[in-house]
């Protein structure tokens, strides 16, 4: 039965060996990020056994209230990651600043950025969360790490993905050959390929949006919903179905696997905002994985992995999924700047 199965092992090093897709160091950063998403699941899976429910007595630099497995999970993932010696720096959604990896350790060329512990509203209501991560390669030159190595735009990212923590644990990657999901065998402790080369049908009748948030939205945004909630007798001639999980990691994965289009919108309640969602964090690797899965990511104006980021934390606004809806927000989007 297992003999076929392929690992998570086994593909990095075949993507290393054949493709010479990702380099040795890239591989083994990986391993280690995979090992801290278990480390999490196991977190996860124990709940109020384990004591990790309910709210930290914190603040993250966003003024977000922690939970306590924000944090769990934000400390698993650096002290997994800081002595392996294939990083420079982290970043995260749950630390005011860049963490350099101590002096201690040898420091590698490579970044990463994680949202540890995505969705955490779902986290004491039993429902699917996730941890986000991205890879960047440190510019060249030879000296210190600084806040402004991380702000590359997400077309350099070298791997992306994102671990699923619900009725299974997937790990969903890319290292730019395509997107390839890998559940954990809890028995053998090992994450299998279970699906490879990922793809998202392009035409959709399912939208993800927080509906609530209706009325301080833009036009464009506005008119796709209402053109998606008139169903047959609207202008799209066909009843749409709504989905919102109110986690990033959970709506993505739905799309990944039937499709969909997965928005959060800028809105007028904080008009400086450009949106909820975290560019770095969030936005960069979800988008990557969508296009490398046939999807389409943008922000309304332009195409989100194109950005050049301004700062760590920097927000956007997000629609990203199927190709033909996606292109049809942004349609619409250009035809109310023409107007
Ligand atoms: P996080 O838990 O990392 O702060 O992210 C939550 C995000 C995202 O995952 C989700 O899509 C969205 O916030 C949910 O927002 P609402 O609470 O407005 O539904
Ligand atoms: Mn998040
Ligand atoms: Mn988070």
């Amino acid at each position: 039965m297992s003999s076929s199965r392929i690992s998570l092992t086994r593909y990095l090093v075949e993507q290393q060996r054949h493709d010479q897709r990702i380099p040795a160091q890239l591989r083994l950063l990986l391993e280690v990020v995979a090992r801290a998403c278990k480390h999490i699941s196991h977190a996860v899976n124990k709940g109020a056994l384990g004591g990790v429910l309910g709210t930290a007595e914190s603040e993250n630099v966003q003024g977000e209230v922690q939970k306590k497995l924000d944090i769990i999970a934000n400390e698993v993932l650096i002290e997994a990651n800081e002595w392996g010696g294939h990083l420079a720096a982290m970043a995260s959604e749950e630390m005011d600043t860049i963490h350099i990896v101590p002096n201690r350790y040898p420091k590698g060329e490579y970044l990463l950025m994680f949202d540890p512990l995505d969705g955490s509203s779902n986290i004491d209501v039993n429902v699917s969360i996730g941890t986000i991560f991205s890879v960047f390669k440190m510019p060249e030159g030879d000296r210190g790490v600084e806040e402004q190595d991380f702000l590359q735009p997400g077309t350099k990212q070298v791997a992306a993905g994102y671990c699923i923590y619900g009725p299974q644990t997937t790990l969903v990657l890319t290292v730019g050959d395509g997107v390839a999901m890998f559940t954990l065998d809890r028995e053998m402790g090992s994450f299998v390929l279970t699906q490879d080369d990922v793809r998202i049908p392009e035409d959709t009748k399912e939208f993800a949006v927080n509906m609530s948030n209706m009325r301080h939205w833009d036009e464009p945004v506005k008119r796709y919903v209402d053109e998606c909630l008139q169903g047959k007798e609207g202008v799209r001639g066909k009843d749409f179905n709504m989905r919102w999980i109110a986690s990033m990691v959970a709506d993505v994965h739905r799309i990944l696997t039937r499709g969909g289009v997965f928005m959060y919108p800028w809105d007028k309640r904080e008009p400086e905002k450009a949106g909820k969602l975290r560019l770095l964090y969030e936005a960069n690797p979800m988008s990557w994985l969508i296009e490398q899965a046939g999807g389409a990511a943008h922000n309304g104006q332009q195409r989100i992995l194109d950005i050049a980021p301004t700062g760590l934390h920097q927000r956007v606004s997000v629609i990203l999924g199927s190709k033909n809806e996606v292109d049809r927000i942004l349609q619409y989007h250009q035809e109310a700047a023409q107007s």
